[in-house]
């Protein structure tokens, strides 16, 4: 619930469980607390200590914001930390002073051009700088379900001169500590999302994108956790980005005894020009507060991201079970060829085929093709039908990838169009996978590429597509842009995007879209908006996915995330792992199959039909479920999920062993979020035990038979 009280001018945003609470003060908005829920009890005293410091040092009233708790820092006035909004004005004037006018509730808005979560209530807070003619529109959303809080904001220029942006984040706040650690989400291509933990110093700490995309190298989530919060306790603050390009998330210790935390769109070469009458509207950030520990933070995002962001119409359904011919075959395919993939997978459970690269324009390998989206059919004679028709004949669904961002120099689209592609005059523009991003800033370049997508999803009967994007941008310059707008381009870009992903996917209801980047390197919340799930990582080795799955869980739900069985060796690690691993690992999302089913052996096939009806038993835990990570496979010697459904009447475990140790201790493994007092059945043995025990006593699995990347599953069911 969102309140206002009028005597103390406080905020409140709460449920049962968390207390988000801010106040007027002085015209401006002081933040007062972000954590456990508490009373609605007159919080001065906090400023008068705060105050002390001010007062000793500086006299003068106008230094006083250096120690205040501010929801909108500026900078100018005596804030010397880190700003949420800088802006100049024509003048060439910096300083910002933004008071209060006024407030309401009401339901949560979209914000234009931006996915954003729904459902949820807003308090709107209007300030204005009457100096530089300057509104900004304050939004908190309160989702009172899961507790998460979110922010964004609109920036107005309702004066009559031009006004410069030169940072305008999402959100920023002042926990009042300054001994946390921040835990972030590192990476690089095949290998995303580690998590990785630091004790905050003084000064500022972050983690960014300059690459227009949230990129692979680093997620665009923090948390920051108490020195001694672990997995199951101690207080956790999680912030992550409902946004797709550059960005900057960043926490500061400066020497007040508090903690800024804040960010959004990156200020790396941003400038934004509003003229008269425009606005700028940020992305939204979701804010998240756990005192039990990361894995309740984890909890709450899955919630918040699966009730209130991913598309409503997929989020909990149960998704196509694929077989996918990339790893299969790569470029060398022929009609022939898919029709033995789609033969072999009919019958044994898998629901859907998708036809990967290289079924469009002259594209035999990476060098080109890329833009011109008509079918091959010298590579595929007779075009997409026979192929579709025989997915149908044979009870399957069909699949197309796509990667609508992109042109190779050597293709038809480039040709013709050479302009579109991003460039900055005068420079050999760079090539990553021998290819070119399309400029999708331009609105031409949007209708061109909505027009030849829609052409394709419009005249065949698809059901899935996998819509990729595989290089970084680069050579950052719009030609449809003047000189004074470049500052503009990264976002820009992301506007782009998420207009042609409305027309495309939104204008698509009943085509299931799946995201990719080179496997993860755009997984971030803003796509989860459009598309239900994002193709993980192209590491499909079983032992490297229970880390980049572990990594990802921190803050995204085990529904989104794409998990394929291949074969071994691994084409990525050349590592071998058990059939039943790569089942088992890839059965913690949305499975499905990366290998070429016509040439598996006839017991790995004859196994499939078993694999998808275990998969099919805990589909409801994957796609609804509690996450509770019991093992991580950084720092032990093994990996473990266990996942139980919201109603504690079911549970299922995976565990995997790293590498085996001979003679080694035994495994005590006590399981989390349990009835006590109910008792569960093991579905396979029929052997009984209370929650209570499973809770406290735990599993004591044979390790001492399990050898390197072996699986152990456990399913229970409330008796
Ligand atoms: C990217 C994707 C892969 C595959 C290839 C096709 O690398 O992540 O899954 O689709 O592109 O070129």
């Amino acid at each position: 619930m969102i309140t206002f009280d009028r005597n103390s001018q406080t905020f409140y945003l709460e449920n049962d469980r968390m207390t988000y609470a801010f106040d007027i003060f002085d015209e401006s908005l002081e933040h007062l607390w972000f954590g456990a829920k508490i009373g609605h009890d007159d919080l001065n005293y906090l400023r008068g200590v705060r105050g002390s410091g001010c007062d000793a040092q500086q006299p003068d009233k106008k230094l006083c914001p250096n120690f205040l708790a501010n929801e909108l820092p500026v900078y100018g006035q005596g804030d010397f930390r880190e700003p949420m909004l800088t802006y100049r004005t024509e003048g060439g004037d910096l300083c910002a002073e933004l008071h209060y006018t006024s407030h309401r509730i009401i339901a949560q808005p979209a914000l234009p051009g931006l996915p954003s979560t729904r459902g949820g209530e807003t308090l709107e807070v209007t300030m204005n700088d009457d100096i530089n003619g300057v509104e900004v529109l304050l939004y908190f959303t309160l989702h009172a379900d899961t507790g998460a809080v979110t922010r964004a904001c609109r920036i107005r220029n309702v004066g009559s001169h031009t006004i410069r942006l030169l940072r305008a984040h999402s959100f920023s706040l002042d926990l009042p500590r300054n001994d946390l650690d921040a835990i972030s989400l590192y990476g690089a291509w095949a290998n995303e999302r580690t998590p990785e933990r630091t004790p905050l110093h003084h000064g500022v700490w972050s983690v960014d994108s300059k690459r227009v995309s949230s990129s692979s190298q680093l997620n665009p989530f923090v948390a920051l956790a108490t020195r001694e919060a672990t997995e199951t306790s101690g207080e956790v603050w999680g912030f992550n980005l409902v946004y797709s390009s550059s960005f900057r998330l960043f926490a500061e210790v400066p020497t007040t005894g508090h903690t800024r935390v804040g960010g959004g769109v990156s200020e790396f070469c941003f400038e934004w020009i509003l003229e008269s009458g425009e606005e700028f509207c940020t992305p939204e950030a979701v804010m998240v507060y756990s005192d039990r520990g990361i894995g309740e933070m984890s909890r709450i995002f899955h919630d918040t991201y699966r009730e209130h962001l991913i598309p409503e119409r997929y989020a909990k359904a149960k998704r196509p079970l694929v077989v996918n011919n990339w790893e299969a075959t790569y470029f060398d395919f022929d009609r022939d060829k898919l029709f033995a993939i789609i033969d072999a997978s009919a019958g044994t459970g898998i629901d859907t085929f998708v036809l990967d690269d290289g079924w469009f324009g002259v594209r035999n390998d990476d060098h080109s093709g890329l833009g011109d989206w008509f079918v091959n059919t010298e590579k595929l004679q007779g075009g997409l039908k026979p192929i579709i028709d025989r997915c149908h004949e044979r009870g399957l669904k069909f699949g197309l990838w796509f990667e609508p961002e992109m042109v190779n120099p050597d293709s038809d689209l480039y040709r013709a169009h050479p302009d579109w592609a991003i460039h900055s005059p005068g420079h050999v523009p760079a090539e990553g996978r021998n290819q070119y991003v399309l400029d999708l800033t331009r609105a031409d370049v949007r209708d061109y590429i909505v027009r030849v997508v829609s052409d394709i999803l419009e005249n065949h009967e698809i059901d899935y597509v996998k819509w990729d994007y595989n290089r970084n941008i680069t050579e950052v310059f719009s030609e449809g842009l003047p000189a004074e707008r470049q500052g503009e381009f990264a976002h820009r870009y992301a506007l782009g995007l998420y207009d042609i992903c409305r027309r495309l996917v939104l204008g698509h209801p009943d085509v299931f879209f799946e995201g990719c980047a080179s496997g993860g390197a755009r997984f971030d919340a803003g796509m989860l908006y459009y598309f239900p799930q994002i193709w993980t990582s192209d590491d499909t080795d079983a032992a490297m996915r229970s880390r980049i799955q572990y990594g990802t869980s921190l803050c995204y739900p085990l529904s989104a995330m794409s998990c394929h069985v291949s074969v071994c060796p691994s084409h990525q690690t050349k590592r071998t792992t058990p059939y039943k691993t790569r089942a088992d690992i890839a059965h913690l999302g949305a499975t499905g199959y990366e290998l070429d089913v016509s040439r598996l052996p006839a017991e790995e096939l004859a196994q499939i039909p078993a694999q998808v009806a275990d998969y099919h038993a805990m589909e409801k835990l994957v796609l609804e479920g509690d996450l509770y990570r019991l093992a991580a496979p950084f720092d032990a010697g093994y990996f473990c999920f266990e996942l139980v459904s919201k109603d504690r009447s079911e549970v299922h475990v995976t565990l995997m062993r790293l590498l085996k140790i001979f003679n080694c201790e035994a495994l005590y493994l006590p399981l989390q979020g349990l009835d006590p007092d109910a008792l569960y059945e093991n579905t396979a043995t029929g052997e009984r035990l209370h929650g209570s025990t499973l809770m406290h006593v735990g599993l004591n699995p044979a390790i001492g038979n399990m050898r390197d990347f072996d699986t152990l599953t456990w399913h229970f069911k409330r008796v």
